[in-house]
């Protein structure tokens, strides 16, 4: 390989994290072996298809195409390439810790020749690079090298993330593989914190359960609102001016979902308690966000009565807007809360329907906004959007029998819907 060339990759696991990485690093002009042992999202890949809904990706594959390699085996990876990224789920366990055996599906199938090295994206506990470490050795596989390169792309904006991000972190063992990883990310220009593997674990889930606890925080602080008839949102805009509190993360809504956010505090709440350490304030944030998806049953009877027989709309399923991912979605939780008190749920989300559908086969299916919003006693904004952000309340108000709007994300022009003659009720505004 000459110095102009790039270092050609494997990405092992092709999920929403690898092949945003895949492609980024084809983009920047690696060849990129994609390993996923999902044969039919290889297939649908190697057909031009892409199985998740990421704004900006299909380009980008499209463009990429010739430096794109997918296969269920991994022989072609190991051939073509020293840099083994591995971007396997990793879900929680019945006991909430990080379920690892995807992650040790991939050590294991390392075979015994040296000149690899693993660079871990998937989020695993602090620990897991030392563990594989010492795996590696026992299993005379002791010249594989192991780098932790945690990921911080959010979905929606994904692909701009992989070009832009906020910081690389690389945690390695000095060898020539975190070289190799700081190379590569070397054309984005971002700033670069090199560290040790077990801080490099760290630093993901710190990162992901402070960002949770200032949802948290600020969905406490909307609920105290409520009662002393302070308005959230103006108290999130004076407090995120303060340049030591930032106005990002302050949105007071129906609770945080996601893959990430739910399985990595509670997975780090686990790691701290498995090592003898309370950590109490995840067991709040945790908590408050689970009351908060379950706040606007609360809301509904206060407006309706009894919800039983009651026509609830609900706009939006997937976890945040601009993704099919319906992973912790609140949705499920309000779904089913909704359902328990014999209400009738019917459901529309532009895009993610499908994976909902798998997750609540039970619920009512409208095809689009205004046939959940039909005959609705209440109306609910679960995932902002902007379709939902921009419908003509007018329109609403003819179309729906009652006459309540919940703002579950503070997203709606409040003034706008109520002067359709409709109720509006945000998450901590005034009233
Ligand atoms: N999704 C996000 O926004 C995000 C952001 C940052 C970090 N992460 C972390 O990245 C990791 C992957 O997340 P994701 O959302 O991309 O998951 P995903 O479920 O979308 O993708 C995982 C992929 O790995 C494949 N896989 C499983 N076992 C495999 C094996 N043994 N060999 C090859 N492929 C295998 C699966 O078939 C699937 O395609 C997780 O640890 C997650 O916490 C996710």
């Amino acid at each position: 390989m000459s110095s102009s060339e790039r270092e050609p990759i494997a990405v092992i696991g092709t999920g929403y994290v690898g092949l945003v990485t895949a492609v980024g690093f084809a983009e920047l002009g690696s060849d990129v072996w994609c390993v996923d042992v999902d044969a039919e999202k290889i297939d649908r890949l190697r057909r031009g298809e892409i199985p998740i809904y990421e704004p900006g990706l299909d380009e980008l594959v499209a463009r990429n195409s010739s430096r794109l390699h997918f296969s269920t085996e991994l022989a072609p990876a190991l051939e073509h390439a020293r840099l083994l990224f591995v971007a396997v789920g990793t879900p929680p366990t019945h006991s909430g810790d990080a379920d690892l055996s995807a992650v040790h599906a991939v050590v294991g199938s390392m075979p015994r020749p040296d000149g690899h090295a693993l660079v871990m994206k998937s989020t695993v506990p602090c620990g897991t690079g030392a563990n594989i470490r010492r795996i590696f050795n026992e299993s005379g596989k002791s010249g594989f090298s192991y780098v932790s390169c945690p990921e911080f792309l959010k979905e929606g904006s994904a692909v701009g993330d992989f070009m832009h991000p906020d910081r690389v972190v690389v945690g390695g063992e000095g060898d020539w593989a975190e070289e190799a990883v700081v190379r590569l990310y070397e054309p984005l220009d971002a700033p670069l914190v090199r560290t040790d593997i077990a801080s490099a674990e760290m630093i993901k889930l710190a990162a992901n359960a402070f960002l949770a606890t200032k949802i948290s925080f600020i969905n406490e602080i909307a609920n105290v609102c409520e009662a002393l008839g302070a308005d959230v949102v103006e108290v999130a805009r004076g407090m995120g001016l303060d340049d030591r509190i930032g106005p990002k993360f302050l949105q007071a809504g129906i609770g945080y979902g996601g893959s990430c956010f739910t399985k990595d505090v509670s997975a780090l709440k686990l790691l701290a308690g498995n090592s003898g350490y309370h950590f109490q304030l995840l067991n709040a944030v945790i908590e408050v966000n689970e009351l908060q998806k379950r706040r606007v049953v609360s809301k509904l009877k206060r407006h309706l009565g009894a919800l039983a027989g009651k026509r609830i709309a609900l706009l939006g399923l997937a976890f945040k807007p601009n993704t099919d991912d319906m992973r912790g979605a609140s949705s499920l939780v309000l779904a089913a809360r909704l359902q328990a008190e014999g209400a009738h749920v019917r459901a529309y989300d532009p895009i993610a329907e499908d994976q909902a559908r798998t997750l609540m086969p039970q619920l009512d299916y409208a095809d689009c906004a205004d046939g959940a919003i039909a005959d609705a006693d209440a109306v609910i904004l679960v995932t902002e959007w902007r379709e939902f952000i921009e419908l003509e309340w007018e329109q609403v108000a003819r179309a729906m029998r009652g006459t309540l709007v919940i703002d579950g994300r503070n997203a709606l022009d409040g003034t706008a819907v109520r002067a359709a003659g409709l109720t509006y009720e945000g998450i901590g505004r005034r009233r």
